[in-house]
């Protein structure tokens, strides 16, 4: 049984619709470009085995809490805080929540159309047959000719903005439903594809071990460093909020519009075992060609535009499978930016009573002018910092990337585990969430300690306390 309030903005059409757009939601960059860059910059397996970790045990039970959240609401994250708020006679403060997780979405979403536009050069360039046949070190240069081209950056961030105000302009049913129907499947079948060019390259075994197995002596040297809380944890958890799409409203305002009938719990563990999925896929595809090909598996950003590129220059049908692939990302990507857009446009509908046209274009507009600051990243504006024992490269790209994904999401869900964990009535939760007694026990009990003490002790170490 779900709360008795009703969205104005609608509903998916049945919880079936609520998995694609919300799997839709998770599925994206983060997967196929973030997951494979972190791994090679943290270690490999021991990064991965972390990110399992964070994603058991403070995804899920967040993840859960978060859509829970949102259908009580039923409203935009900052209307649904104070509406629950108020339910529990608690004070206005807990909209918080609604507002870092609007201008966290603002931040991420500013790089991510950068990113989704290179995705956009690399279905033409593929499609163009330039890269057949050539070899590592030229598609390397070819990939840094774009980037450290402002001009065409900017005129892809555009593109892929445009895209998704688009979408998010025609509202829940015409816009987001309809996108994911067929292509997040064709997106799966067609990383199998590659994973099938993965296990034909030479060193798909050193890839599959680089991935899975942590390498014991990297962990004691990161612990000796003081590296291995602060950033293999940090980065981690951190990839666990940005994958899930979790700790900015976006999973809520989906939520939100998500049938009273429709199971919580089972609905989450499908989206998170898409997600994961995907990403190991990912990795699987990846790792082999670096390695086959002597590329560096720690090589930043660029990585799967480099190694994907390479393996479709050498394998038979690359030019067709290359664009298909490239075209595949454009749409997870597309289908992710659209969540991230939703929390901001449904306020402005809720409060300024806009038009969804009109609040898609001011808000997308204002993350695009934001994504100036990535653009110049890689070129005119790039410098470095030292955060959490790493060392980033990569100027206003790395501190909004690192600011939202290491930061500002893991704050929000912290707030959001402790809002539904502590603050609501276990009334109201359990009534929502509609779990078996002892189902529902497990889930209190990671969303009121495990979640909350995971991500306080990550920041803890992080900043150097414990
Ligand atoms: N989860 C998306 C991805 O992995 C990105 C995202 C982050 C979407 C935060 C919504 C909110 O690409």
């Amino acid at each position: 049984m779900a709360g008795n309030r009703t969205s104005i903005h609608g509903q998916w059409s049945s919880r079936w619709a609520f998995i694609l757009a919300a799997t839709g939601s998770a599925v994206g960059l983060g997967n196929i470009w973030r997951f494979p860059y972190l791994v090679g910059e943290n270690g490999g397996g021991i990064f991965v085995m972390v990110y399992l970790v964070c994603v058991l045990l403070v995804g899920v039970p967040i993840l859960m809490a978060e859509i829970m959240l949102g259908r009580r609401g039923r409203q935009s994250p900052i209307n649904t805080m104070k509406a629950l708020a108020a339910d529990e006679n608690r004070g206005q403060g807990w909209q918080i929540i609604g507002w870092t997780g609007m201008l966290t979405g603002f931040l991420i979403l500013s790089f991510y159309s950068v990113i989704a536009g290179w995705t956009l050069a690399y279905v033409v360039r593929t499609a163009s047959g330039v890269f057949v046949g050539t070899g590592a070190a030229q598609v390397a240069t070819t990939f840094n000719e774009l980037v450290s081209d402002p001009e065409r950056l900017l005129a892809w961030h555009t593109i892929f903005m445009m895209m998704v105000i688009i979408v998010v302009s025609r509202g829940v049913k015409g816009g987001l439903e309809q996108a994911v129907r067929y292509l997040m499947p064709a997106l799966f079948v067609l990383l199998l594809v590659m994973v099938g060019y993965a296990m034909s390259t030479e060193k798909f075994v050193e890839g599959m071990r680089y991935l899975f197995v942590p390498d014991v002596d990297l962990i004691r040297q990161k612990i000796e460093n003081g590296q291995f809380f602060g950033d293999v944890f940090l980065n981690a958890l951190g990839q666990a909020f940005f994958s899930l799409s979790l700790g900015m409203g976006a999973i809520m305002v989906y939520g939100a519009y998500l049938p009273g009938s429709s199971s919580i719990p089972g609905t989450s563990i499908v989206i998170a075992m898409a997600d994961t999925g995907v990403a190991l896929l990912a990795g699987i595809a990846i790792f082999p060609v670096v390695f086959t090909y002597g590329m560096e598996p720690s090589s930043g950003p660029g990585l799967i535009f480099v190694t994907l590129t390479v393996a479709f220059a050498q394998m038979p049908g690359g030019a067709f499978f290359g664009t298909l692939f490239f075209c595949l990302l454009l749409f997870a990507a597309w289908t992710s930016a659209i969540s991230i857009l939703e929390p901001a446009v449904a306020w402005l509908v809720e409060y300024k009573n806009m038009t969804r046209v009109k609040a898609g274009a001011l808000a997308g507009f204002a993350a695009w002018l934001l994504g100036i600051g990535t653009v110049l990243s890689f070129s005119h504006w790039s410098f470095s910092f030292p955060f959490a024992g790493q060392v980033k490269t990569d100027g206003l790209f790395d501190v909004f990337d690192t600011l939202a994904s290491n930061i500002l999401l893991p704050l929000g869900g912290l707030l959001i585990a402790i809002f539904a964990a502590w603050v609501m009535s276990t009334k109201s939760s359990a009534e929502e969430l509609g779990l078996s007694k002892t189902a529902y026990r497990a889930w209190q009990i990671a969303a009121r300690f495990i979640a909350p003490a995971g991500v306080i002790l990550i920041f803890l170490n992080a900043i150097g306390i414990v």
